[in-house]
């Protein structure tokens, strides 16, 4: 390090850089920031908290500091760096590199525009080729939340599995970021060219430092991850049929590049298919339909539901003078989520987890000669149990595990149950081919199925609605809605919740009405390969019939608390499959506002939305 602090740098690239300052590891005293606690999902702030002087940089240094203390060996390494393209994406990639460079990294993989979605950026940690493998990377985002100066920023680190940090780097570096006293960055690095792809070289004088900073396609890597999971050529086949069309929603996130290299250019589809696929700082903003929330939800992901004519509540809607296609989908900011829509219906994220499972040996990650390959599958504990019935059916080693997507890495790091399929209510569906959620994964899943339901051209098209529908008829329906409380006061939220935490084995008799209690619990999760304990997950009331209400507060918010209120209501397959899920829930809700007092803690009347 001292060497560094010395030394000059020049470069080998020809061009742009041939003039830069001179490069020195600047130490500068810093000291904690407070809140910089990482969520479900990273750290999340308002930009503007980011763009504080040294914000930034006492997070990304408090990272390396925990990577040194656990051992990680950062000098020489490679790392990646890249986001979701969101407002403040690109200053922050210049100054994750001074700061690593400083720490002794010798390679950055980048994508091209500083843009990798957090599925690509998965694929590239695990398997980007070229003899080189990367310990890490940061991921810029605030998922599926607003993007602009005046909205959500995000970063992330991800560990050399290619997942999330587990909870126990997480909190060490929150706890670096209480105690950080000094940055240590190469400030006088000259700011890397992100728009052109290629490798640039830099080099100390005295040939003691290289650095690497290699700019590629951000598709490259997860395209060839994807083509070992799928047959391609089937979906094409689908693709072309005239009775079948489809369409795709980037919402202006980071999926637009993959969209437009996988639908158009690999599986032939029209660019017309595509609807908002250029990348933006601000996802759209407010003037655009979704109002720059790049969330592929009922809610936000307006546009795609009227083309596919499906309404806010998830109702079809009838009438329009195109055609609707036969299926669309959309993706969030960091294409990590997803939504599946057919001709005028809606798929829950729980019942696509349940019918990708249910079909899994038509995807060839999953199958050999037609056999069912799949070793282990899960859900967060607040999706619907619509996996459940299918596993115990097929025999599939099933877990219930707490909301985010790092609980699902343990089990599929450890081999004994991969191939692995997991899902969460939340708009997240993926395997273990890497260690994230993957909306194009989940996309190319449904089509799988699709085309192999479609082989004779001579026969009517076998539609979503249909494969759902006799999903239903063969293991019944999880009617579900969740029941959002956006903004909340964090004080009422956290009393709200702490009365029921209390409460749980001294419910009276009669506080459930017409239904039988079976369990009334705080979930808490054992990881069965670490034997690491998460407690403190939700809330969880267990009928009799099936039915489930659940209460957690999210982790994903920036302002406030946000409630959530899961309802869930099981239908046999012989009962009545064809009913409007909030209509069914209903009375849930009503016992569930009863049980929490929820009106009396927040004084909210109403969700701010249902999905
Ligand atoms: C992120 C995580 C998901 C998780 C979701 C929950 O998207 O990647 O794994 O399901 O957050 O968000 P919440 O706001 O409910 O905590
Ligand atoms: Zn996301």
């Amino acid at each position: 390090r001292d060497l560094i602090t010395q030394s000059t740098w020049s470069t080998t690239a020809s061009g742009i850089f041939q003039n830069f300052a001179l490069v020195q590891v600047i130490c500068t005293a810093t000291r904690p920031m407070g809140g910089q606690k990482p969520g479900t999902s990273g750290l999340r702030k308002k930009t503007r908290e980011f763009m504080q002087p040294d914000y930034l940089a006492n997070f990304v240094q408090s990272v390396f500091d925990a990577l040194h203390e656990v051992g990680t060996q950062t000098e020489g390494g490679t790392l990646v760096v890249s986001g979701d393209g969101r407002f403040f994406n690109k200053e922050a990639i210049q100054i994750i590199i001074k700061i690593a460079v400083a720490a002794g990294v010798q390679r950055f993989w980048v994508g091209k525009d500083g843009l990798l979605s957090t599925p690509a950026v998965s694929a590239v940690i695990r398997n980007r080729a070229g003899g080189f493998k990367a310990f890490g990377a940061f991921i810029l985002s605030a998922s599926h939340n607003p993007g602009g100066i005046e909205e959500d920023f995000g970063i992330k680190y991800n560990c050399e599995n290619g997942g999330p940090s587990p909870e126990k780097i997480t909190e060490l570096v929150y706890a670096k970021t209480q105690t950080i006293s000094e940055i240590r960055s190469a400030d006088a690095f000259p700011n890397v060219d992100l728009s052109s792809v290629g490798v640039q070289e830099f080099s100390s004088p005295d040939g003691k430092r290289q650095v690497t900073i290699e700019i590629f396609d951000p598709t490259e890597d997860h395209v060839a991850v994807l083509q070992q999971c799928f047959d391609l050529e089937a979906i094409k086949r689908l693709m072309a049929r005239s009775d079948f069309s489809f369409c795709y929603d980037s919402l202006h996130g980071v999926q637009g590049p993959y969209a437009r290299r996988i639908f158009c250019d690999i599986l032939g589809a029209p660019a017309s298919c595509l609807m908002n696929c250029e990348p933006k700082e601000d996802f759209g903003g407010p003037s655009c339909p979704s109002h720059g929330h790049a969330d592929p939800n009922l809610a936000n992901a307006r546009e795609l539901c009227e083309r596919m004519g499906v309404s806010a509540d998830g109702s079809p809607v009838m009438g329009q003078s195109w055609q609707v296609p036969c299926m669309g989908a959309a993706a969030d900011g960091d294409a990590d989520r997803n939504m599946i829509l057919g001709t005028r219906f809606f798929v829950t994220p729980s019942d696509s987890l349940a019918v990708i499972v249910d079909n899994c040996h038509l995807i060839p990650y999953f199958s050999r000669d037609n056999k069912n390959l799949l070793r282990g599958a899960s859900r967060s504990m607040p999706t619907s149990c619509a996996l459940d019935h299918v596993c115990k059916a097929k025999g599939i080693p099933f877990f219930e595990t707490p909301t985010g997507w790092k609980f699902f890495g343990n089990l599929m790091d450890s081999g004994t149950y991969a191939p692995f399929i997991c899902g969460e209510e939340s708009f997240g569906t993926g395997s273990d081919h890497i260690r994230e959620k993957d909306g194009m994964w989940a996309v190319l899943a449904w089509l799988q199925i699709l085309a192999a339901n479609n082989v004779d051209p001579s026969k009517p098209l076998v539609t979503i609605e249909d494969i759902v529908t006799s999903h239903w008829s063969k293991y019944g329906r999880n009617y579900y809605a969740r029941y959002d409380y956006e903004g909340v006061d964090l004080d009422s939220a956290n009393k709200m919740m702490e009365r029921m935490v209390s409460m749980a084995g001294s419910w009276p008799a009669d506080a459930f009405e017409t239904y039988e209690l079976q369990k009334a619990d705080v979930f808490e999760y054992t990881d069965p390969i670490d034997g690491s304990v998460s407690k403190n997950q939700g809330i969880r009331f267990l009928f009799q019939d099936g039915s489930r209400i659940v209460f957690r507060l999210s982790g994903t918010g920036v302002v406030g608390a946000t409630i959530r209120m899961y309802l869930e209501k099981y239908e046999p397959p012989a009962g009545d499959l064809s009913r409007h899920p909030h209509e069914v829930v209903k009375p849930l809700a009503v016992l569930a506002l009863k049980l929490s007092k929820l009106q009396e803690f927040t004084g909210r009347d109403v969700p701010s939305v249902i999905t």
